[in-house]
């Protein structure tokens, strides 16, 4: 397999939410190895002048938005020549866990968390591909793949976010990207504040958010297509494999073979 181009001097990333807790110390790893970083947050002063001190460019910009998406990437691409990384990280949670299910605040989540991220794929891929090939990388959740029963949007778009990466990562590597999902247990930034207290009181351990941004730089460098790796305090990064599902049977007790047309083209 070949790998894209590895972080370093010369090469472009473009990180969404990038001033939040997962943003900054991976925006810190990447300009210790020299890469040119575009943070993307909403417009705030607090996070120009959050790019500002990490010696990253800003860039404004609601992940909601399709329009917006694609003009930061035309943006990064004009004042910087390529894109070579995207890293779509932007995230919310519910701001509460009652047992009434807020639909209103159910949508607003699944916006930010998964069409976010198709947005996001849908504006980097060209320019990645322009690029001659690199990474995307989106920071879901391990409740994308443990469903969690306190946030049921969330658990949607990061189940949907992890589909959605294995199901681009064929098309995608076929023109040199590589696609990849990182799926964090509870780490120590600012969207588990409301709930940081439970962890304390029950002495659970959270993970720092340097350890996550390190396995977002390693997904750059050496992500498996599709893969979702998943972060757990005191276990560390680790694929996560998915088990398959029953296959289909003809009327004589054989595997059925998919038709071929409903196959990657890489598997036919
Ligand atoms: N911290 C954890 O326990 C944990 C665990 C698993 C996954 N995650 C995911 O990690 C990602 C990063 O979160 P974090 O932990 O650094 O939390 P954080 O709250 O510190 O950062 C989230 C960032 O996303 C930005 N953001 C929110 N809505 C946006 C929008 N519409 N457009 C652009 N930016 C927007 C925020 O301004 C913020 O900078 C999220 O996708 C989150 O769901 C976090």
């Amino acid at each position: 397999m070949t790998f894209p181009p590895p972080p370093g001097p010369g090469s472009v990333a473009l990180i969404t939410g990038g001033t939040g807790g997962f943003g900054r110390a991976l925006t810190q790893q990447l300009r210790e190895r020299d890469v040119t970083v575009v943070v993307a947050d909403l417009d705030t002063e607090r996070n120009r002048s959050v790019a500002d001190e990490l010696g990253a460019h800003f860039a404004a910009l609601d992940v909601t938005d399709r329009a917006a998406n694609e003009a930061v990437v035309a943006r990064v691409e004009a004042e910087h020549g390529r894109l070579d990384a995207a890293y779509l990280n932007a995230g919310i949670s519910a701001a509460k866990s009652d047992d009434e299910l807020d639909l209103e605040e159910f949508l607003r989540v699944v916006d930010v968390d998964l069409f976010g991220v198709v947005y996001g794929v849908q504006a980097a891929r060209p320019a990645i591909r322009r690029a001659g090939g690199g990474a995307i990388v989106v920071t879901a959740s391990l409740a994308g793949l443990s469903p969690m029963a306190t946030d049921p949007g969330y658990s949607v778009a990061k189940g949907g976010a992890i589909a959605f990466v294995r199901s681009m990562a064929p098309r995608l590597a076929r023109e040199g990207t590589t696609i990849t999902a990182i799926c964090p247990g509870f780490a120590d930034t600012a969207i588990i504040d409301r709930i940081r207290h439970e962890f304390e009181a029950a002495q659970f351990p959270v993970i720092p958010a340097a350890e996550v941004a390190a396995a977002m730089v390693a997904a750059w460098e050496s992500g498996e297509p599709g893969a979702a790796y998943v972060i757990q305090p005191g276990v560390g990064t680790v694929p996560y494999r998915f088990k398959g599902v029953p296959s289909a049977r003809t009327a004589t007790g054989e595997t059925a073979v998919v038709p071929e047309a409903l196959r990657p083209p890489s598997m036919r």
